[in-house]
């Protein structure tokens, strides 16, 4: 069975509620025609109600940026899984990189929080990736091992349907710098074998492996041609209607 391509935006801390609207709008138009691939965006949590809503009748999916990995409680400044499920938002975006190194969160959070999420029934979109310091010194591998043994730990996955991973190299995030084909394929591969120790090997066959950093309307193709990227995680050019547009179109890959 072939893995069903995913492009997803990550629309990060951008977008006022009139904005978040006309976006969501566009991206409902832009992918009304799309077949055999799924769509996804992540608005601010301020936005989600409002995009929701600009969703209904679409087939676009709705994803928040993040996740608590309890239904509710003295969590001052979090969102629980269950108050997103109440908006029909049913994924999280976990681990990111800029939650990482920004915020400081830790491998043993973000597990928390993948643990959280599927317990309560939200999908998580698990983000690893290596900085530029990693790449160069050669340790690429052993960061990615260690950032899925870690956040993957103790968790249960029988139905790949429940989880997404995200390949985002550091380095290549907002940058302008893209992964080569080359890079992001050896990094999937090594990805989906890491899964493959820790699930059963038919479930992590089936896991989907977005690849993010960069992605844009120009490199889309060439890297969703490669075997192991199943789609992309896409945060500046999916604020712009005609490159979000030209990226969900991709051409090539389908289910
Ligand atoms: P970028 O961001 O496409 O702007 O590089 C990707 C991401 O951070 O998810």
């Amino acid at each position: 069975m072939q893995r069903r391509p995913l492009i997803a935006g990550n629309w990060k801390m951008h977008t006022t509620l009139t904005e978040a609207r006309a976006l969501a709008e566009a991206v409902a138009r832009s992918a009304a025609d799309v077949e055999g691939r799924d769509v996804m965006i992540a608005p601010p949590f301020t936005a989600l109600a409002e995009v929701s809503l600009a969703l209904r009748g679409s087939t676009v999916q709705l994803a928040a940026q993040n996740v608590c990995w309890v239904e509710q409680g003295a969590f001052t400044g979090e969102i629980s899984p269950v108050m997103l499920s109440s908006l029909g938002c049913g994924a999280a975006i976990v681990g990111h990189s800029e939650r990482r190194h920004i915020f400081g969160e830790s491998d043993a959070l973000i597990n928390k929080r993948i643990k959280g999420a599927m317990a309560l029934g939200v999908m998580p979109l698990f983000c690893v990736g290596e900085t530029l310091e990693e790449r160069d010194g050669g340790n690429t591998f052993l960061v990615l091992e260690s950032q899925l043994r870690l956040g993957l730990a103790d968790i249960v996955c029988n139905d790949p349907a429940r989880l997404i991973v995200a390949y985002e190299p550091v380095w290549a995030i907002g940058t302008g710098k893209t992964a080569t084909t080359g890079q992001a394929q050896e990094a999937h591969a090594f990805i989906r074998d890491i899964l493959a120790s820790l699930f059963e090997k038919s479930v992590a066959g089936q896991i989907r492996i977005l690849y993010g950093g960069s992605v844009n309307s120009d490199n889309v193709d060439i890297l969703m041609a490669e075997p192991d990227v199943d789609g992309a995680l896409v945060g500046g050019a999916s604020l712009k209607p005609e490159s979000f547009h030209r990226i969900i179109h991709f051409q090539g890959k389908t289910a």
